[in-house]
């Protein structure tokens, strides 16, 4: 048993991230015996203590949950995993939205980018939005034959046999369905089936949170009876692959669903204006307790398919919908301290700790607090004081899966005495000095590789899952190499793990040397460390992309290092241009050619461009850089063979006033084309694309000799209609 002593609130971070992992190793080994193996050995308060204590550690330490954790896994997870299923069109998510505004900015943004004039109409449809589990349904020949779960959105679980439970899915589609259609909705639980199920289910001791939690362990059951006993709905909204057109709008297709025996939401309504589309939020939020199911939101969608396929999609959602959240749970409770977090970037970050409260169902400790001026009361609903400070009772605000946050609080609660709270100007980590840039709302550590909040940081997201995933590099070990006194068993940079092997091998073979042998010492062993040093060596070849995500330079994650990749092609292009760009000084500053390359990248603006340009600007950066370059290889990445377009591989710029589509739109099709959008004419452009006011950037294309087309002859050599 655990030792279950120790209080939460004393454990530190190290504390807290090991009990996480031993936590959840011995849930996940408890749920196996219970489920799998049918042989519990501990009682079920015993189980839930365990699991009480890792909500409890979550709730204090937010940022340690882990990826397996069992707060994460829903309700009886299966003993053995699904099999998987790559989805043959990613299952996207929405962006989310909670205000009037931000409703109206997402249908200008849509207006924007299809250029649509003032007066021309827009239809969106308005439905709820569901509180399941998303599913793709998968028909060929008019015969159900695959089922999976949304998973990463690229690749889900196959959960066929389950879905077959559900009456109201059709195993077969009437004749007029296509040869190939993937029908996507929701898998949800209603609300009174859930709580007879609850009832059934009080025996066994063994219940679920809600109906959604409900609905994802009925499904992801190993055996199918068990599926088969549970009351287990669905609502068809969307879809993936279909081998011929479904219609000409998004309400069209649904009707189609409908007509095909899938049970489609009667909610759903087209809006011909942004006021039609909030009434519509408004009634189905005042309905809301009333419908038999839960639902978090409204969803918006461009009814038109054909502005659907203009849109398009950012990484990972729709242009074309989103989501309108129903408001946030509120509670009050009392701010019992604030604590500063250093982040892998050194961002000081204050996080409340609060009297334990519950909200929506969940028990919050603490908040966070966003940076100073939150503090003081600047951006908040009180900007004229009325300072957060310990001792508070405050109003917090949970909203889905999001961090809790201190909204306001209440002055007449002040406990006689209290002090206004003063921000650290200093790293608590480190002792540097810690600063606030103009413009900016964050105060930084100064101390970068030398502080120990960042310099692990920058070591643990390096080896990461998604960046160079160098699996035997885990916290644990981090922290003993992160600057050990030995120099054989050191790593304070990135490159250092490279020279791991060679320095281990080096050592002399004296008493010393036998010190620093890594098989020595205590928790690695013989097996261990050739391992790790495989998985080391397996790595000196790393995707650009990865390489660059790994660097942990601002604002640049995944999604960004990808779009620099695809668009550089090998690391030193993209270095040798960062180096050589000019960051703009003010308006009118054009920055030089570099610069302009950089900023002309699909979905990279002038501050990721920034930070990039500054990460290369600094002298110990570069010196890591090329350390690590020493060691490891960044392959190149490969461009993007697009499906025979005539302009697949070719570099276009876009110039003058386009009229048919904004410049958003045309860079995002040349970009789905397979083709290269700069931002500037050089040597290397291909194609100009220039409308009416075209003015440097044709003059120069004609002296270099590029063929220039009009936005028409743009249109006609794509195919594609204006
Ligand atoms: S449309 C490409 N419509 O919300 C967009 N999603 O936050 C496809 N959801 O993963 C989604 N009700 O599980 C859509 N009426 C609805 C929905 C809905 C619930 C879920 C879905 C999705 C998530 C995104």
């Amino acid at each position: 048993m655990p030792k279950l002593e120790t209080p939460v609130e004393t454990l530190t971070q190290e504390d807290a991230a090991a009990e996480l992992k031993r936590l959840a190793d011995e849930l996940a080994a408890h749920d196996r015996r219970y489920h799998g193996e049918d042989a519990p050995t501990v009682s079920d308060a015993e189980y839930d203590a365990l699991k009480l204590r890792n909500a409890q550690i979550e709730a204090l330490f937010p940022e340690l949950i882990r990826e397996d954790s069992p707060s994460r896994r829903v309700g009886s997870a299966p003993s053995t995993a699904f099999a998987q299923v790559q989805h043959s069109v990613p299952m996207l998510s929405l962006d989310n939205v909670f205000s009037d505004e931000d409703v109206a900015d997402f249908v200008g943004s849509v207006r924007r980018f299809l250029s649509l004039a003032p007066d021309a109409g827009l239809v969106f449809t308005a439905e709820p939005k569901i509180d399941g589990l998303s599913m793709s349904l998968r028909y060929e020949r008019r015969k159900l034959v695959t089922a999976a779960t949304r998973g990463d959105g690229a690749t889900g679980e196959n959960v066929t046999a389950n879905i077959r439970t559900i009456g109201e899915i059709p195993q077969q589609l009437p004749p007029d369905a296509p040869d190939i259609v993937e029908v996507r909705g929701e898998v949800y639980m209603r609300r009174d089936d859930f709580l007879d199920l609850q009832k059934r289910m009080a025996e066994s001791g063994q219940t679920f949170a809600n109906p959604r939690n409900s609905a994802a362990g009925s499904l992801r059951q190993k055996n199918t009876e068990v599926t088969k006993s549970r009351p287990l709905k669905f609502f068809a909204y969307a879809w993936g692959e279909a081998s011929e057109p479904l219609g000409a709008t998004q309400y069209e297709v649904v009707q189609r669903f409908r007509d095909w025996g899938f049970p489609v939401n009667d909610r759903m309504v087209r809006c011909v204006s942004l006021e039609e589309m909030l009434t519509q939020y408004r009634a189905i939020e005042a309905d809301r307790a009333e419908l038999p199911y839960d639902i978090d939101g409204v969803v918006y969608k461009v009814d038109s398919l054909a502005l659907q396929e203009r849109l398009g999609f950012r990484s990972r959602s729709p242009r074309w919908a989103t989501a309108h959240k129903f408001p946030a749970e509120k509670a009050t409770t009392v701010l019992t301290a604030i604590d500063i977090q250093v982040g892998r970037t050194g961002a000081l970050t204050p996080v409340a700790r609060l009297e334990p409260v519950t909200v929506g169902g969940v028990v919050v400790v603490n908040a966070t607090l966003h940076n100073e001026d939150y503090i003081r009361g600047i951006g908040t609903t009180r900007p004229e004081g009325h300072d957060i400070r310990v001792g508070d009772t405050v109003i917090i605000q949970r909203a889905g899966d999001v961090i809790p946050q201190i909204l306001d609080i209440l002055p007449e609660k002040r406990p006689a005495g209290s002090v206004p709270y003063v921000f650290p100007a200093e790293c608590p980590a480190c002792g540097s000095h810690a600063v606030r840039e103009e413009g900016e709302a964050v105060r930084r550590c100064t101390g970068g590789l030398i502080c120990p909040a960042q310099a692990v940081e920058r070591v643990r997201h390096f080896v990461s899952r998604n960046a160079f995933d160098i699996e035997g590099l885990g916290e644990k070990q981090i922290e003993f190499f992160f600057n050990n006194d030995k120099p054989a068993l050191r790593i304070s940079t990135p490159a250092d793990i490279f020279t791991l092997r060679r320095r281990q091998e080096g050592l002399p073979a004296t008493l010393e040397g036998s010190l620093e042998k890594l098989e020595k010492i205590e928790g690695f062993g013989a097996v261990s460390v050739k391992k790790l040093f495989d998985a080391i060596d397996a790595r000196r070849q790393v995707a650009f992309s990865r390489f660059l995500f790994a660097l942990g330079i601002r604002h640049i994650g995944e999604t960004n290092a990808k779009r620099l990749a695809r668009h550089f092609l090998s690391f030193d292009a993209l270095k040798k241009a960062a180096e050589a760009a000019k960051i703009p000084e003010g308006k009118g500053d054009p920055g030089n050619a570099e610069w302009q390359e950089i900023v002309g990248v699909n979905g990279i603006g002038g501050i990721v461009a920034e930070a990039l340009v500054d990460f290369f600007a600094e002298e110990h950066n570069r010196e890591a850089v090329d350390a690590l370059l020493k060691e490891v290889t960044p392959t190149d990445e490969e461009p993007i063979a697009a499906v025979s377009s005539p302009v697949a591989g070719k570099t276009v710029v876009f110039t003058g006033s386009l009229e048919k589509m904004s410049r958003d739109e045309a860079k995002a099709m040349a970009e789905r084309l397979g083709a290269k959008v700069a931002g500037s004419v050089s040597k290397k452009t291909d194609l100009v694309v220039a409308g009416p006011g075209a003015g440097s950037k044709l003059k120069q294309a004609t002296e270099l000799g590029i063929e220039v087309i009009s936005e028409d002859q743009w249109f006609e050599r794509v195919g594609r209609e204006a």
